[in-house]
């Protein structure tokens, strides 16, 4: 049953929740994997206090306003930067249910790092890598601890921050769709960038996995491979669509696009700026 954000939401934004569903559908195969409390407050401590992190890292959506191309998109990141300190104050009450006692679990300094967006100081790097892909993961991992979390505190919390990132994913998206209309090199490009996290999610999996079946369940080693291996593939197929290209993973795309990224930055990006565009319209 579609909900009101859903209506709301763009048609093709719809087509891909659809299409996850039918990811989820394949998996039915996969043992049914129950997550509750107390049997994994561990592991939903680790998982809030990660959550706890990327929506402080909201705050730094600051910075991309600064080279936002007009006014209403400087207005859009002001809710965002809202909804997100919202949304880590939420996710500080999911900590506290959980694991009241304890205190947050740190997080590996090498975890940080592949994990932490890098997203440039052009607006379409920004919407793309923060938005439209960062977001986009993040979704995944909120719908699959929805689909496989039996208590109701935590589900509804989730769901009630879910339906706000997808209006952040629809954003980026359609600012990336408005950009590649005037510049088909920018797909390309932003595939190449794509890689980058592509392959640093495989990198995740693989520091992780060690990790986490020595310290949680069978079932969350169960959870961690399903969203690494098939929420990966998904995702190759839906940025992939986004940008209109093939989806084909590419060490030598990835690298010049790297290349192209770091050679221009101290250049780009410095003209652009809401203010400025106001006062010429
Ligand atoms: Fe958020
Ligand atoms: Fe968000």
């Amino acid at each position: 049953m579609p909900t009101p954000a859903d209506e709301a939401a763009p048609t093709r934004w719809r087509r891909q929740k659809q299409f996850t569903a039918a990811v989820h559908l394949q998996n039915a195969h996969m043992p049914a994997v129950s997550l509750t409390l107390p049997k994994d407050r561990e592991l939903f401590a680790f998982i809030f206090a990660r959550f706890i992190d990327g929506e402080l890292t909201g705050i730094a959506e600051g910075r991309a306003m600064q080279y936002a191309p007009d006014l209403k998109s400087a207005d859009f990141l002001a809710r965002q930067i809202r909804d997100e300190i919202r949304h880590a104050r939420l996710y500080k009450g999911l900590l506290a249910y959980v694991s009241p006692e304890r205190p947050s679990p740190r997080q590996s300094w090498l975890l940080k790092q592949v994990t932490t967006p890098v997203s440039g100081r052009l607006w379409i790097e920004h919407c793309f890598l923060d938005k439209a892909v960062g977001e986009r993961w993040v979704h995944y991992l909120m719908q699959m601890l929805i689909a496989n979390t039996k208590d109701a505190r935590i589900v509804k919390t989730l769901r009630a921050i879910a339906r706000d990132e997808v209006t952040h994913i629809a954003f980026g998206e359609a600012q990336v769709k408005t950009s590649l209309a005037a510049n088909r090199f920018m797909a390309a490009y932003l595939w190449g960038l794509y890689l980058r996290v592509d392959y640093a999610l495989a990198l995740v999996h693989r520091l992780t996995r060690a990790l986490v079946r020595r310290r949680y369940s069978i079932e969350a080693t169960e959870l961690l491979d399903m969203f690494f291996r098939d929420y990966r593939e998904l995702a190759l197929q839906e940025v992939a669509g986004l940008l209109g290209v093939p989806p084909q993973r590419s060490i030598w795309r990835l690298l010049k696009s790297q290349i192209i990224y770091w050679a221009r930055w101290p250049f780009v990006g410095w003209r652009q700026n809401p203010e400025r565009a106001f006062r010429a319209s």
